[in-house]
Order: C-alpha cells, then structure tokens, then sequence
C-alpha cells in the first residue's frame, strides 16, 4: 500500500476513508494521531496492528463538542463540563464512565450477524476501544483540520499517537510516515503540532480527580478549576513489578530512541557542566540542550540538538519528540539530555525525557 499524504484542501477525503473503515494520520494541536472510525471495531482493531500496540492498552475518543459526551458516556459529572467550558476545544482527555447499551438494544445485537455480539460488547463503545475497561478517555481537539474531519465524518474518531508503539510520537506529517509508511492509505498534513507533546489525562471517575498523565493542560490550570488534583505515581516515577498504573499505556516503555537517554535535572548551567563532563567527546555521545547552551558543546563531534531556551518551556514541548527522533538518525550509543523542572508544562516535558530515559534521572 502506498501512504498518500493528503493537503489541508483534502480533508474530505480522510473523512471519507474513516467512514469507509480505514485509518488515517490526522494532525491535532498536541501529536499526529492514527485514526479510525470509534464506532466501527474491524476499523478501531487495524489500529493496534498499525502500532504494533498491545490490545490491553485502550484507545481515546476524539469528538467534535462536549455536546457529544452524552451519547458516549453516563454519570458524567458536573466538573466535566467545567474542565471542557474552560479547556475545550484543546489538549485534555478525561476519563469518564462508559454508557451502556440498554437490555433490548443487547438483545437486537444478540440477534443480529454472530459477528455484532462479539465485536460490540456491553457498553455503546466498542469494547476493542476501551480495552473492555468501563470507562472511556474523550477529547476534542483544537486543529482545525482534525476538527474538520470529526465534522465531515460525523463519528468519533477513535486515536491513539501515529507513532508505532514505543517510538516518540510524531509532531510532523513526516514523523508519522517514518512510522506507517506502506501501512495506512493516508496522512493529512496539517503542518507542525503547535502543542508538541500529548494530551493532559485526568481521571474523573475518582475523588479527588487524578492527573494520569500530564500533556499541554498543565497541573496548575486543572487545579484552578477542580482544586484538588492527585497525580498518579506514574507520572513521575517507575512502576514496580505487579503495580498498576491508572492509565495501562503508561506502563510501557515510550518515547524512547534506540540509544539509551540520561536526562539531568537541575539548574540549567549546572546540568549542562554536569554533561559536558561526562561527554566522551566522541561522535557516539549525542546532547540534547537548552538554547543557551549550544556554544558550550560546540566542539563536540557527536550531534547536538536544541531543545529551545531554558526559560521556554512551550518551545521545549514542541522540539522534545523531533529531537528524540533526529537522534535516531544518527549512530550515537548514548544520549544526554538536559530537563525542565515540574512548573506548568515543564511536567509534561519531564514526564515524557523521564519515560524514554526508563525513568533514568539525575537530579543535581
Ligand atoms: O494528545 C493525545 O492525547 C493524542 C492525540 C492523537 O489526541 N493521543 C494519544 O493517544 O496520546 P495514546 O493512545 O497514544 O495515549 C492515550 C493514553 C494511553 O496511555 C492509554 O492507556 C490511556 O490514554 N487511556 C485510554 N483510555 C483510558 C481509560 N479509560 N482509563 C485510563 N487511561 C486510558
Ligand atoms: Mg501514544
């Protein structure tokens, strides 16, 4: 199969292979997404095979308005449409309880083809989206053009990164066909995400409600809303053996590139002198840095990228994945990069340098 990339002008024609049962590379305002028809489970199932992504690890649900929510959902509580008045459309999941189908609609699907029962399951989302998990994660995003097709399509679009499962996430059309090149009919290229890193993920289920991975919606600005906010452990540190996170996607190994990374936490300065002297000033150490600091390691033979200026943490988000995977373009063994402290959306950065470094951090 060959991977068309499709213009802003050809919207219409990725809603149209969604409705059709296919997957399509779609642009949101955080990371390109692979998606599918949320409603259509021979559509959603391609999805994990795309990825390579394991089918205990649910999907999300991207919807055009929180007018939406009430098909899909129930027990929707009133902190939901507080979170969505003040943050939708933009980069925030919530987890909310799954609607379920009433007895005479199980009982049509009882009669219908074999095939309804099995794919359908209980609830009025397909279980291969939940990973039969009785609550569901829902989004609507800000790209217009990612707007556009949920419009056209008139569906859920059910998406998951464009990444293939363990790779850092795509911020690019590009970035998306290294990954599903041959393997999706289409990507639409809405250009360069603006946010750069996922979606924050706040579990509503719960009391107090739990940030279960932090994106472009920081901590604080959920705390505005919501006053008490729990963060998952697995934000910020390893999950032991037998510990579960919240969200089961967070368990794995991600973002990472094929060399090993150590992020350094610390005052700026004091993280760049701490990898400039444990660089092996060699072309196998590879750094990523703050702006400020490229004149530092400039006689380095290994690559050094920028990770935008320390003080930037916007720029840092947008820059983190391209810069992982510029890195694999290279043959570097080992990579060193400096990392943001935890204010605003310096805990999403973190978060995610934290995971492909497999949680290995120094902090000065
Ligand atoms: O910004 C984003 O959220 C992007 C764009 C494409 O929208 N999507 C994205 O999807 O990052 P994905 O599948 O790569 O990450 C979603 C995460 C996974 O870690 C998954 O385990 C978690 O959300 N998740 C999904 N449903 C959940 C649920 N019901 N409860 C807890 N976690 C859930
Ligand atoms: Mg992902």
């Amino acid at each position: 199969m060959k991977t068309q990339i499709l213009t802003p002008a050809e919207a219409e024609k990725a809603a149209g292979i969604l409705k059709g049962g296919g997957l399509v590379g779609i642009p949101t305002e955080t990371v390109y997404g692979l998606g599918a028809d949320g409603m259509n489970p021979m559509a959603v199932g391609q999805i994990f095979q795309a990825k390579g992504r394991p089918q205990d690890n649910p999907l999300i649900l991207h919807i055009w308005s929180a007018d939406w929510l009430e098909r899909y959902c129930e027990d929707i509580p009133d902190t939901a449409y507080r979170l969505a008045e003040r943050f939708w459309p933009g980069p925030l999941t919530m987890v909310l309880r799954c609607k379920k189908r009433t007895p005479q609609e199980l009982e049509e699907l009882k009669n219908g083809p074999v095939c309804s029962c099995t794919h359908f399951g209980p609830r009025v989302i397909p279980d291969v989206v939940t990973a039969g998990l009785d609550t569901v994660g829902m989004r609507c995003p800000a790209h217009p053009l990612c707007r556009g097709v949920i419009r056209l399509a008139q569906t859920p679009v059910a998406a998951p990164s464009g990444n293939t499962s363990g790779r850092p996430s795509p911020t690019t059309a590009r970035h998306m066909l290294e990954d599903m090149e041959g393997k999706i009919p289409a990507i639409l290229d809405g250009g360069p995400c603006t946010v750069g890193v996922e979606s924050t993920i706040i579990d509503l289920t719960c009391d107090p409600p739990r940030l279960l991975r932090p994106g472009g919606i920081t901590l604080e600005q959920l705390r505005e809303v919501l006053g008490e906010v729990a963060v998952d452990p697995a934000v910020t540190r390893q999950m032991g053996e037998g510990e579960k996170p919240r969200a089961p996607g967070m368990k794995y190994r991600h973002y990472a590139p094929k060399a090993p990374v150590t992020a350094i936490k610390g005052e700026a300065a004091q993280s760049a002198a701490y990898i400039l002297n444990r660089l092996s000033h060699t072309r196998w150490d590879g750094v990523i840095c703050f702006e400020e600091f490229l004149p530092l390691f400039a006689e380095e033979e290994g690559p050094i990228l920028s990770l935008g200026p320390a003080g930037d943490k916007g720029e840092q988000a947008r820059r983190l994945f391209d810069a992982l995977r510029a890195m694999d373009r290279t043959d570097v063994k080992r990579i060193w990069a400096q990392c943001p402290d935890d204010g605003g959306i310096g805990l999403a950065v973190s978060n995610r340098l934290n995971k492909a470094a497999g949680f290995h951090i120094i902090e000065l």
